[in-house]
């Protein structure tokens, strides 16, 4: 992304590097990850105007830890180095960081020790001597390198832990803590005064800045060409088909291949956001009877999953090979953390793990590949989608899996089926919708089981379905809730799917956490 007010992330292995781009992007100035090893050229070119060095699990004492990427050095700009970071400026710089005594996981309390005389920019404008802070680290650091001073220490006595370094001249930072964690306080503010203060960097990353750079660069790369876009209805998709859209109008071709395994009115919500109010050329693709021939007789859900992506990788190049010649560009809805998590940050050497949106779809298509979200986090994601017109309930909808209804029909996935789960399903999301419990909850949606139970139904003895209902609270998915619902809420959308949904005399609520529960039941 070619922004001039830029900070750059080398990643040193932590869990939270991720945090620190996401909360130097808050700031309003660009922030991009690179692994600890690129190389000295990708470093020029990218030019940051600060540098960042995250954590890490390794120890710099063991003979293999990641080293200090020397490059940096000859830029002249600010450098922060926390944790691991911090402990690999003071080891390169010639001091000393060491094992013994001083662990500290979780809270911990710091005191700003800072000289009166000379204040430490980085805790200018924080009003108190002691923080609250997240660390989590072994080493530490004994003896400073040439040029550094201590600013802050963990706990009261002048023999704490150091906590914090500054070398103010050669403007070289280090924090033994993580301000990019919630749980430290002030943690934003140190961050802003490093980008802001200590970097001079003003506020350019915006999303209306971010459109016009994008559209420029999408008009350049595609020229009069055509883009073919797989459209899903999730924000992803939905928001890069809008920035395409904006920059290359009816060059872009969207495809919605409806699996038949799709939410009630997805299809047709699809086509009005996109067919009537943005304009884009859309072929939705009805391919439901496919799909169930396709899952006949199949109850795993792997091999569900399986199915479905080869089925919609078929039925998708069909479709690009009937545009033919038309189409020379394959636009995806990447966004940045795919790209972290794929390892393909920066010119890394190692590979964390592949991940399925990176890379292309289609390889034979021989089509060129436009991933225009590529540098993007989701939260940025949703607010660009919203900055072209996408309305704010659509862009912030709960996710839904790609494999779509078939993983919540439990056992074999039959129309009939689908049919049932997707009615209940509706009534739950229309429920949770009107009560507000909707935008409290990070997931919500409606399970079929493979079991029948017993019910009376006037005098008559029932024998029939089992509906559960299961909504979280996530901030990540990694981990979730349960959601505590009101019991009214529940008692209405149970009576709803008894009396509503044919065939289903039962309705059961989710009670479990992930882990050891997964979100989805299969
Ligand atoms: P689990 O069930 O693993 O789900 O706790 C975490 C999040 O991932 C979604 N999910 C999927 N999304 N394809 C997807 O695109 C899948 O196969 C898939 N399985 C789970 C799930 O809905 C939740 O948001």
């Amino acid at each position: 992304m070619p922004v001039a007010e830029k900070i750059l992330i080398l990643d040193y292995g932590s869990q939270f590097t991720q945090l620190i781009a996401r909360r130097v992007r808050e700031l309003g100035v660009y922030g991009e990850i690179y692994a600890h090893d690129c190389s000295k050229e990708r470093i020029a070119e990218f030019a940051p105007a600060g540098i960042i060095l995250s954590g890490g699990p390794q120890s710099v004492l063991a003979a293999d830890a990641p080293a200090m990427n020397e490059a940096i050095f000859e830029l002249g700009v600010p450098i922060l180095g926390l944790c691991y970071g911090m402990q690999l400026l003071t080891q390169y710089g010639g001091g000393q960081v060491v094992a013994e005594g001083g662990c500290e996981y979780g809270n911990a309390s710091v005191r700003i020790t800072q000289s009166p005389q000379s204040p430490c920019p980085l805790f200018a404008d924080i009003e108190t001597d002691t923080l609250q802070v997240w660390m989590s680290h072994g080493d530490h650091v004994q003896q400073l390198a040439a040029g550094y001073e201590v600013v802050a220490r963990s706990n009261d006595d002048a023999d704490g832990v150091i906590a914090a370094i500054a070398d103010v001249k050669r403007r070289y930072y280090g924090l033994q803590f993580h301000p990019e964690v919630a749980h430290t306080e002030h943690g934003s503010h140190l961050l802003e005064n490093f980008v802001r203060r200590i970097c001079t960097l003003r506020a350019t990353w915006t999303m209306p800045n971010f459109i016009k750079q994008a559209v420029t660069d999408i008009t350049e790369k595609v020229g009069d060409a055509h883009v073919l876009l797989a459209l899903s209805g999730g924000v992803d998709s939905a928001v890069t088909a809008a920035l395409l859209h904006r920059a290359i109008g009816q060059q872009l071709v969207c495809v919605l291949v409806d699996n038949g395994l799709l939410r009630r009115g997805e299809v047709e919500s699809v086509r009005s956001v996109f067919e009537q109010q943005f304009g884009i050329k859309l072929i939705v693709i009805d391919a439901a009877e496919r799909f169930y021939q396709e899952l006949a007789g199949i109850v795993d859900s792997e091999e569900k999953r399986r199915r479905i992506g080869h089925l919609f990788i078929k039925v998708f190049e069909e479709q690009a090979t009937n545009l033919g010649e038309q189409i020379q560009w394959l636009g995806q809805g990447t966004i940045y953390p795919d790209v972290v998590e794929s390892g393909k940050v920066g010119n890394s050497k190692a590979t964390i793990k592949t991940h399925h949106n990176v890379g292309g779809l289609p390889e034979h298509l021989n089509l060129h590949l436009i991933e225009p979200l590529r540098d993007l986090f989701k939260d940025e994601v949703r607010r660009l989608g919203e900055e072209l017109g996408l309305a704010h309930t659509l862009m912030w909808r709960h996710p839904f899996p790609g494999p779509g209804l078939a993983v919540r029909v439990l056992g074999e996935v039959t129309a009939a089926r689908v049919a049932t789960v997707r009615q209940a399903d509706d009534i739950f999301l229309t429920e949770m919708q009107a009560s507000g419990a909707y935008e409290q909850t990070a997931q919500a949606f409606a399970v079929l089981l493979p079991v029948q139970s017993v019910g009376v139904m006037g005098d008559e003895r029932t024998y029939e379905d089992v509906i559960a209902l299961r909504a979280v609270t996530s901030s990540d998915f990694m981990t979730a809730d349960w959601a505590r619902l009101n019991n009214d809420l529940l008692a209405r959308v149970s009576s709803r799917i008894i009396n509503e949904v044919a065939g289903v005399n039962r309705v059961v609520y989710d009670i479990s956490s992930k882990p050891p529960a997964t979100i989805e039941w299969e």
